[in-house]
């Protein structure tokens, strides 16, 4: 089904073509992984980062943490003063491990494509989601081991991008991480292990809430045209972010699959947008409230919120035959079995991610986390579609869906705001 003002200006199949462009010329892509680099005497890991944000710069610093032997040699951004502050911060920070040369520092849409041409071996992609399908197909024809920030798609034709692509990336022998970074975090780990092992018997239901204040937004300056002013508040456009549920509540979205060892088989919700009403907040929602349906009949609830002056609460409840597990933000068990995690500092999930991706790289066993990445973006942009259409949505319908929210063309210019969905107008 197509959601009538789900989408976002033009769409057309930009990431499906950019997908079968990047895997085409994969025959003759040059290979820069380790694994070549091994066979060379050498495992530096020379990392470009595309994306040099909030969250691009921290993971900069957390790579150079996670392992001996990085270095950041590469940057890429869309806008020159992002690229220029994260620069000169790295180099302030580490100057022997994060200087880099303006002849490896990239600035414009395709600035991507500048970086991949250099001899980087480890790609952090962390732009506004929308981009993530290109950047990852592109990356991977590339040879280049990557990372890639959460949620890898915001749309239908991204998630079948990356799922088409997840194969490629093991065929290659390179690596592949994404930043759900849960999966990395050992109270997490812990609680998922016990929860698999049988600690609340079977599984029979969840609860996950991402519930929380606004975040931020940049005012439009003078001289910013439509798509800037979109991108540089990309939270606000769902063909960027994917609406918050999407950005912001995939990591627990995540967890849910993670403890159900699988997807689900239909999403019903709502969702809406009632506080944040003004023009420069897009149109996204600012709340959504989800039951995903898994196999066995377990369910799931799921809601998110992003209103100031309300109860905050960040969690994964998990409820099964013999018991509670309330893994976050308690990391205990409550039944038949009883269980804290007690481990007083436990490990920084930020740095771990990398930690696990070098050394699966240096093991020459890597690490593809691309299709289980993938199937949680669509959970959540399941998640979107049913508030935004006021339909049930199976797992069927979300993958095949037509919807593509990336204009076939970007340039800088005029682009419309779409309408705020509006359910009970869903078109075919
Ligand atoms: N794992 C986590 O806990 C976590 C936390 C925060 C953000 N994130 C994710 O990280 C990503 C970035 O978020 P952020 O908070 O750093 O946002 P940000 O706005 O601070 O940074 C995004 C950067 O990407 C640049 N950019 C935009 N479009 C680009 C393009 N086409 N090519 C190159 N550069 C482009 C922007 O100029 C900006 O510098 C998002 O996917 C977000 O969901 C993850």
């Amino acid at each position: 089904m197509t959601t009538r003002n789900a989408a976002g200006p033009s769409r057309r199949d930009f990431i499906r073509d950019a997908t079968a462009a990047a895997v085409g010329t994969a025959a003759v892509a040059r290979f820069h992984g380790l694994v070549g680099a091994h066979a060379a005497g050498s495992d530096e890991i020379r990392v470009g980062l595309v994306g040099c944000g909030g969250r691009g710069s921290g993971a900069a610093g957390n790579v150079l943490a996670a392992a001996p032997g990085v270095r950041i040699v590469a940057l890429a951004d869309a806008f020159a003063d992002r690229l220029t502050a994260c620069r000169e911060r790295l180099a302030t920070q580490n100057p022997d491990t994060a200087t880099v040369a303006s002849d490896h520092c990239f600035v414009g849409l395709d600035a991507y494509q500048q970086l991949l041409k250099t001899d980087v071996n480890y790609v952090i992609l962390a732009t506004p989601p929308g981009f993530r399908p290109i950047h990852i197909a592109a990356s991977i024809a590339a040879g280049k081991n990557t990372f890639a920030e959460k949620p890898v798609a915001v749309d239908a034709a991204g998630v079948r991008s990356c799922i088409s692509l997840a194969d490629e990336v093991s065929k290659r022998g390179i690596a592949m991480a994404a930043g759900t970074q849960y999966r990395h975090f050992d109270p997490y780990i812990q609680s998922m292990k016990r929860i698999h092992d049988g600690a609340i018997g079977q599984l029979t239901g969840a609860r996950a809430y991402y519930n929380t204040g606004e975040l931020w937004k940049r005012d439009r300056q003078d001289g910013w045209s439509d798509v800037e002013n979109q991108m540089r508040n990309w939270l606000y456009y769902t063909w960027l972010s994917g609406d918050h549920i999407v950005e912001q509540f995939i990591h627990n979205i995540d967890a849910l699959n993670w403890a159900f060892n699988g997807h689900p088989v239909r999403a019903t919700g709502t969702g809406g947008r009632q506080v944040r009403t003004a023009p420069e907040f897009g149109h996204i929602y600012d709340h959504f409230a989800i039951v995903y349906e898994y196999d066995n009949d377990a369910f799931a609830t799921a809601m998110c919120r992003q209103q100031n002056g309300c109860e905050k609460k960040v969690a994964n409840e998990f409820t099964g035959t013999k018991g509670t597990a309330y893994v976050l933000p308690d990391y205990s068990i409550k039944g038949a079995t009883s269980w804290k995690y007690d481990v007083a500092e436990p490990n920084d999930m930020y740095v771990q991610e990398h930690t696990d991706l070098i050394a699966s790289i240096r093991a020459g066993k890597p690490l593809n986390e691309l299709k289980q990445v993938a199937e949680s973006s669509l959970t959540a942009i399941m998640g979107r579609m049913t508030a935004y259409s006021g339909q049930t949505i199976t797992w069927d319908e979300a993958l095949n869906s037509p919807e593509s929210l990336m204009p076939s063309t970007l340039t800088w210019g005029p682009m419309p705001t779409p309408p705020v969905a509006m359910p009970g107008l869903a078109t075919d």
